[in-house]
């Protein structure tokens, strides 16, 4: 699985445990073949340990970039302050989240140990509220010290952290793109290998893909490095719906040809150009298709609120 975080109504458990077999109830990992009962009409409803869940509500983060200090600031925006701020608006949303995903470039700039201590600390009011967290990896990110400040960590895939969260709607296939701190990102032959196997064992339901780097686009910086390779695989696969995204700090929804939806996510964090929004995506999947809308850290940003209604190809 992915590197995740389970909620938890305590101190945070070292293994297996109730609140490990709440998490996978919760979250259904392909891994294991479960399917479980979110209801396709995205009405919230009480689960197992009576924690409210809604089946079709993601809350999308990007680019976090928490650093170990919550005073430090980045091109002139505190990153520790909007990310709480995010956090505290998913929490005052009468529908709770099925999970909170956050794709890559969760430390600030190199992944040290304090910036996960940190992170991991934000992410309590979430984790106290049954909802679950589940991250990938970005350039800015270290494995090493992730997986020392994440115990409930894992992967289906050695080194890389993959994973699949699997609801009635779709599979969510949580990627790993990161290779080095600078330079692009990368899948690699063994991650798509592992991809064109997850897709092909359920050609009929819709699948997501989530991973940090960018597809190569002529203008982003650094961006997939085997970007022709990924489309080779995905885009002859009709059950591959959407791209997700971040690394860019910019937010987009656009289609490649094949009619993958390409969504690039904001940041919560910071910008590289004036005007970006700065947010994250609340999210909404159905048979047919997906809901986003931008949920600003500024409720001014003019762009507050904006929606887009993706239909599957
Ligand atoms: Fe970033």
């Amino acid at each position: 699985m992915p590197i995740s975080l389970p909620p938890y109504s305590g101190p945070l458990e070292s293994s297996v445990t109730p609140s490990r077999r709440r998490f996978l109830s919760n979250t259904l990992l392909a891994a294991a073949g479960a399917l479980f009962g979110p209801t396709a009409s995205g009405q919230t409803r009480k689960g197992p340990d009576s924690t409210p869940q809604s089946s079709e509500f993601w809350a999308l983060f990007a680019d976090t970039h928490i650093p170990a200090d919550p005073n430090d600031m980045a091109l002139g925006f505190n990153m520790a302050a909007s990310f709480q701020d995010a956090v505290r608006e998913v929490l005052a949303a009468a529908d709770r989240p099925t999970a909170l995903l956050i794709n890559g470039d969760c430390a600030f700039r190199k992944g040290a140990p304090g910036d996960y201590a940190a992170l991991t600390r934000m992410l309590d009011p979430l984790r106290r509220s049954g909802v679950p967290v589940h991250l990938t990896l970005g350039n800015h990110d270290d494995r090493q010290h992730f997986k020392a400040a994440l115990p409930e960590s894992g992967s289906e895939m050695g080194e890389r952290h993959v994973g699949i969260l699997a609801t009635e709607t779709a599979n969510w296939l949580l990627a790993d793109s990161s290779t080095t701190p600078i330079g692009e990102g990368r899948f690699g032959r063994q991650q798509l290998s592992w991809m064109r196997e997850r897709l092909d064992a359920e050609p009929n339901k819709p699948a997501i893909i989530f991973a940090h780097h960018n597809p190569r686009d002529g203008r982003s910086k650094w961006p997939l490095e085997d970007t022709e390779e990924f489309f080779d695989l995905v885009a002859p696969r009709k059950q591959v719906k959407a791209y997700i995204f971040g690394h860019s700090h910019h937010w987009s929804v656009e289609q490649h040809s094949s009619g993958i939806h390409l969504v690039n996510l904001p940041s919560t964090a910071y910008v590289f150009r004036t005007g970006e929004p700065r947010g994250w995506v609340r999210s909404r999947v159905d048979a047919s298709g997906m809901e986003l809308e931008l949920r600003c850290i500024d409720p001014a940003d003019p762009r507050q609120g904006e929606r887009h209604r993706l239909a599957w190809r």
